[in-house]
C-alpha cells in the first residue's frame, strides 16, 4: 500500500526513483509520481495507472540529483492524476510524498488552512500546506516541518523537498514503514529495502515520531522534540536476485514453486546442532505459561492461524482462539487470565493487526509476532518474534508465506509440547514430517499441468465457485476461495461441507463448480456425502483427495502426509488452480485490482 522512494546524491535521480517504484509495485497502487529538484526548480511528473504510464510522461531531458517518488493506493479521493503524489504547496516551494492516513486532516484544514485553495481531495495536501504556512510565518523549514508533524494524528511516512535547498530531503515517520539507505556520496529513502537494493544494502531504521534530515553525506535523526538520536545501520539480508522473477512469467508461480525450498529452509533454521527443532526458550516459556492463546491476523495469515489453532490445541494442548484483527480491535472478547497473543503477518506491517498489538500491550499482555520480515513494525513492537525465512514474497496473493506460517506454527506446537512433556493423541516429529511435505510439494509442482487443466475445465467461464471441506480441510477451502477470488475475480466461497445445506446450497445451479478437499479420514465419508448433495443439484464437482482416502472419480489425489499437516499440501493445487484461472481470464496475476500487499491502513 503506498510506497515512497527518495534519492539525494550526484547521479541523475529519475531512473533510480522509477526503478525503486517498480520494486514497490507489489505493494499495490493505482497511480504514481516523482518530483525532481535542480537549479531550475522542481519538476513533478504524475500519472494514474502503472509505473510504465509514468515512465512515458517523464521528461528525459530533465537532470536532477535529488528527487522523491510515490506509488499511491487511494484512500482519500479517487485514483487520479490530481490526487496522485507528489503534492505541492500553493507557491510550489514545497513538494511532498506521503504514505499513511492523516486522521485529523479536516480539523487541520479548518483550524490552520481555511484560506488555502486545495488542489486535490487528499489528506496529504494538508501536510505540505502546513509546512509552507509555518515557513511563511517565519519558522525555518526544519522548525516548520517539526511543528507540522506534531499536529498530525494518524499514520505517515513522509519525504519533503524544498525548492530553495537542493541539499536536503526532510523525512518523517509514524506507524507507516520507512527506511533510510546509506551510500557513498548519496543517501536514499524507501518504504521497503527492496526498492533501493539497486544502490545499497545498508539501511537505518526510522522509529515512530522521528524526523530525519537526509543530505548527500549525512543522515541525522531527531525526535519530534528536537533531540538527536544515534542509530546503527543494518545490512538488509535480501539478495537483489530474490526479488527478480528470473525465468518465471509471474512472481506468484515462482513463489508457489519456492515452497518446497522454503519448508526445507525452515527445518534448517529451526534445527540445533543435534538435529532437534528448537525455539528460543523465553518464547517457549511464554507459550507454556499462557492459559489461552489468541491468534490475531488478517486474510491469508488468518487462514494459517486457523490451522495453527488445530496444531496448538492438538499437539501442545493449549486452548487457542483465532481472530480477524480488524474485528478484534474494536470488539474484544472476554479474555482469559493469562493470555498470550500471537500475531501472524507476512509483512509485519498490517495496520489492523498492529492496532490490536498496541492495545494488548497497553493491557500488559505478552505478544509474539510470526512474520516474514525481520525489523517490521509488528516484529519490533512485539515481545518476541519468530521468522518465516520464506524470502521476499512479491506477488500480492500470498502463497509461500501461508505454508511457511503453518510450518513455523507446527514447530512452535511441537517444541512447546516436548518441553512440557505434553502427551496427546498427536505425537508429531515435525522435522521429519516437514521433510516428507517438501518432497510431496515437489511432486505437486511437477503436476502443475493437471491443475491448469482443472482450472480450464471448471473455471473458464464461471462467475462463481464453491470450495467445501470439513475439519482441517475447512480451513484450507477458505484460503482456496480467497486465492481464487482475489486474482481471478471469480466470486468464490469456502464453506464447511455440512453447512451448505443450511442455506447456501440454494445457489447451486447446473454447472456451478464445487471444488471439494478431502484429506481427513474421520470426515472423508461425510464430505463425500456433501459432494453428492451438490452433484444431485447439477454442480460440476471436482474432488481433490489424499492418498489412502481416494475413491473412484476423484479428480486429483495428493501424496499422503501427516493428517495434521495436510493443509501444507492440499493448498498447493488450490494455489495453482487460482493462478491458472486468473491467467486464462487475462487478469494481472501479480497485481490484482484494488489490492495491496502491505495493508498499512486500518
Ligand atoms: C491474500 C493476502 C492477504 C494478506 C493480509 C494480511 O493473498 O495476501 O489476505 O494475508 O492482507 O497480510 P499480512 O500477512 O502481511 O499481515
Amino acid at each position: 500500500m503506498c510506497g515512497i522512494v527518495g534519492y539525494i546524491g550526484t547521479n541523475d535521480s529519475k531512473e533510480i526513483l522509477l526503478k525503486g517504484l517498480e520494486k514497490l509495485e507489489y505493494r499495490g497502487y493505482d497511480s504514481a509520481g516523482i518530483a525532481v529538484l535542480n537549479e531550475d526548480g522542481v519538476k513533478v511528473f504524475k500519472e494514474k495507472g502503472r509505473i510504465a504510464d509514468l515512465r512515458n510522461i517523464v521528461d528525459e531531458s530533465v537532470l536532477a540529483s535529488v528527487g522523491i517518488g510515490h506509488t499511491r493506493w487511494a484512500t482519500h479521493g479517487i485514483p487520479s492524476t490530481t490526487n496522485a503524489h507528489p503534492h505541492q504547496s500553493t507557491t510550489e516551494r514545497f513538494t511532498l510524498v506521503h504514505n499513511g492516513v492523516i486522521e485529523n486532516y479536516e480539523h487541520l484544514k479548518e483550524d490552520y488552512l481555511s484560506d488555502v485553495a486545495f488542489r486535490s481531495e487528499t489528506d496529504t495536501e494538508v501536510i505540505v500546506q502546513l509546512v509552507e504556512k509555518f515557513v511563511n510565518e517565519g519558522l525555518s523549514v526544519q522548525e516548520a516541518f517539526q511543528k507540522t508533524l506534531k499536529l498530525l494524528e494518524g499514520s505517515y511516512a513522509i519525504a519533503l523537498l524544498d525548492r530553495e535547498d537542493k541539499d536536503v530531503i526532510y523525512v518523517a515517520k509514524n506507524k507507516s514503514p520507512l527506511l533510510v539507505g546509506l551510500g557513498e556520496g548519496f543517501n536514499v529513502v524507501a518504504s521497503d529495502a527492496m526498492a533501493m537494493l539497486q544502490v545499497t544494502k545498508q539501511f537505518v531504521e526510522i522509529m515512530d515520531k522521528e524526523m530525519v534530515i537526509v543530505t548527500r553525506d549525512e543522515v541525522t535523526i531527531y525526535t519530534l522534540d528536537g533531540e538527536k538520536v544515534e542509530r546503527k545501520p543494518f545490512i538488509a539480508q535480501i539478495d537483489a536476485s530474490d526479488i527478480e522473477k528470473g525465468t518465471y512469467p509471474h512472481y506468484m508461480i515462482k513463489e508457489i514453486e519456492e515452497q518446497p525450498a522454503v519448508i526445507r529452509k525452515i527445518i534448517q533454521e529451526y534445527r540445533n546442532d543435534n538435529g532437534e527443532l528448537t525455539i528460543d526458550p523465553t518464547i517457549i516459556e511464554a507459550v507454556q505459561e499462557a492459559d489461552r492463546i489468541y491468534i490475531i491476523a488478517a486474510g491469508t495469515s488468518y487462514h494459517a492461524g486457523l490451522v495453527g489453532k488445530e496444531l496448538l490445541e492438538k499437539v501442545a494442548n493449549i486452548p487457542t482462539e483465532v481472530h480477524v484483527a480488524s474485528e478484534f480491535g474494536y470488539n474484544m472478547p472476554l479474555l482469559s487470565k493469562k493470555p498470550l497473543f500471537i500475531f501472524i503477518s507476512q509483512s509485519g506491517e498490517t495496520a489492523d493487526s498492529r492496532a490490536v498489538l498496541v492495545r494488548v500491550k497497553e493491557l500488559g499482555y505478552k505478544t509474539l509476532t510470526i512474520t516474514n520480515v525481520p525489523g517490521s513494525t509488528l516484529s519490533r513492537e512485539a515481545d518476541y518474534t519468530l521468522l518465516l525465512h520464506a524470502g521476499p514474497e512479491i506477488a500480492v496473493a500470498s502463497t509461500k508465506a501461508y505454508t511457511a506460517q503453518i510450518a513455523v506454527l507446527a514447530i512452535l506446537a511441537e517444541v512447546t509440547a516436548k518441553s512440557k512433556d505434553v502427551v496427546t493423541d498427536y505425537q508429531l516429529d515435525v522435522a521429519h514430517e516437514l521433510g516428507i511435505i517438501a518432497q510431496a510439494m515437489d511432486e505437486l509442482c511437477d503436476a502443475k499441468d493437471e491443475f491448469e487443466q482443472i482450472a480450464r475445465d471448471y473455471l473458464a467461464f464461471t462467475r462463481n465457485c464453491f470450495f467445501i471441506g470439513r475439519a482441517l480441510d475447512y480451513a484450507v477451502v477458505q484460503e482456496a476461495a480467497l486465492k481464487l477470488k482475489e486474482i481471478s475475480y471469480i466470486q468464490a466461497e469456502g464453506f464447511a461441507g455440512g453447512e451448505l445445506k443450511h442455506g447456501t446450497i440454494a445457489l447451486i445451479e447446473d454447472g456451478t463448480p464445487v471444488i471439494v478437499i478431502s484429506t481427513q479420514k474421520n470426515v472423508n465419508l461425510s464430505i463425500r456425502g456433501n459432494a453428492k448433495e451438490v452433484l444431485a443439484r447439477g454442480a460440476n464437482v471436482c474432488i481433490v483427495s489424499m492418498k489412502g482416502l481416494e475413491m473412484n472419480g476423484d479428480r486429483y489425489v495428493i501424496p499422503e502426509v501427516h493428517e495434521l499437516l495436510t493443509p501444507l499440501i492440499s493448498v498447493v493445487p488450490m494455489q495453482y488452480i487460482a493462478y491458472y484461472a486468473a491467467l486464462h481470464r487475462g487478469c494481472d496475476v501479480d497485481k490484482p485490482r484494488n489490492l495491496a500487499k502491505s495493508v498499512t491502513v486500518e
